[in-house]
């Protein structure tokens, strides 16, 4: 059985639809944690944070951090706020090929701006600032990942090819 890829990074650095690709180039499972969250809780993550708070987001992903580090063979995409606790990278990283993807924010803004499902990016007018703090805020968790890719020139395609060119130099 071969290890797990772990896609981490902002939000808007291509983590699902890059994983999407890395997985159907390897004939893997391809998991979305927020969507698995979200059809385990029966609502949008948006939901959940307004219903229930950011905390019992946290608490939901961390749970699936663990169930998913006992199985092999998997592309795994991650919400940008997985980071936020060391546990879950440590526990991934035991299991897995844990790769960053990385943005700059004006390109993070512009992949996000049409997209309306980001609780934290939700009801701020200023959402380029507040892109920035919060990256601002993350940077040290991103940069600790030894695996990065810079993805602001890259399609999806080519993030996929690096993931791929990444893992296989690992064996
Ligand atoms: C979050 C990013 C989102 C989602 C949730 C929190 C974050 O995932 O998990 O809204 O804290 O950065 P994406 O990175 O897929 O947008």
């Amino acid at each position: 059985m071969a290890k797990n890829i772990i896609l981490v990074g902002f939000m808007g650095t291509g983590k699902s639809v890059t994983g999407q690709i890395v997985a159907s180039r390897l004939h893997r499972e391809f998991i979305d944690m927020d969507h698995v969250i979200e059809e385990r809780a029966g609502k949008k993550i948006s939901e959940i944070f307004a219903d229930e708070g950011e905390a019992r987001f946290r608490a939901l992903e961390r749970s699936l951090v663990q169930e998913l580090s006992q199985r092999e063979n998997l592309v795994i995409a991650t919400g940008g706020g997985v980071v936020l606790n060391p546990d879950n990278i440590a526990d991934f990283s035991r299991t897995g090929t844990v790769i960053c993807l990385h943005a700059n924010p004006d390109i993070i803004l512009k992949r996000v701006s049409q997209q309306q499902h980001r609780p934290l990016l939700e009801g701020d007018d200023d959402k380029a600032r507040k892109i920035r703090d919060l990256l601002e805020k993350r940077e040290a968790l991103y940069k600790a990942i030894p695996l990065q890719i810079d993805t602001d020139n890259h399609t999806a395609r080519d993030s996929a090819e690096e993931v791929i060119a990444l893992t296989s130099l690992e064996k």
